[in-house]
């Protein structure tokens, strides 16, 4: 039977959970799934895209459009994860098709590029560059000092606000890329 690609449903939720699970190994990347389709602002159901051989479900793929500031510009972006596809099924072309077809509606919904943290040698494959390179950090947490310093938490209070925004717009705004917050920051 050839596999159907298509836009998650109501009543598809738990067999993503199951297929995310398995394709992870672990309950990790469904639970994080679970929080963007509860909480995140601009989550768009149709951009959750769910690969059926008949009445199972064999990948699935999410992709979440966010505002994305990239050299001074705005522009609508989709983060791409997680990705999976159940183990029997993989490397037999489905992850290739939900991409293609992920791509495809997220260009209709007008939006300009996608992007994900995944395998270096999986995604060129499917139009994606290396645009950030490799970086991996080592700490010696044995190494690290004992803090001298003593912090003291306390309730952020009304005049706390002017310089905690100044932090966030430092942050998130005054850089080449940044994925900026959605929803109000004073929350
Ligand atoms: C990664 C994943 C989504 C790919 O889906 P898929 O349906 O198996 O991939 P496709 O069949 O479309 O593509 C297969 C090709 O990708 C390659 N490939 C698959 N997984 C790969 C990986 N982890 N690293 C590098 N290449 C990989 C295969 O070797 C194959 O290449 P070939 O056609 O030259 O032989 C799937 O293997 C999966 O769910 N893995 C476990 C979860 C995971 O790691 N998700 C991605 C997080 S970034």
């Amino acid at each position: 039977m050839g596999i159907d690609i298509r836009s998650e449903n109501a009543g598809d939720e738990s067999a993503i959970d199951i297929c995310v699970t398995r394709a992870f190994g672990s309950a990790d990347e469904a639970n994080l799934f679970r929080m963007l389709r509860d909480w995140h602002p601009t989550f768009d159901s149709e951009l959750s895209i769910c690969a059926w051989d008949g009445d199972e479900l064999v990948g699935h793929l999410a992709m979440t459009p966010v505002p994305m500031r990239l050299l001074g510009e705005r522009i609508s972006a989709a983060a791409v994860a997680p990705v999976a596809v159940s183990p029997p099924r993989q490397k037999q072309g489905v992850g290739g098709k939900m991409l293609a077809f992920g791509h495809k509606l997220a260009s209709a919904k007008g939006i300009d590029l996608a992007f994900l943290v995944g395998h270096p040698d999986y995604y060129p494959a499917h139009g994606y560059e290396c645009r950030f390179g490799f970086s991996k950090t080592n700490y010696e947490v044995d190494a690290i000092p004992d803090s001298t310093l003593e912090l003291e938490p306390w309730p952020v209070q009304e005049h706390d606000m002017g310089w905690l925004l100044e932090c966030d717009e430092l942050e998130w705004q005054n850089v080449d890329f940044s994925w900026p917050r959605t929803g109000r920051r004073e929350e």
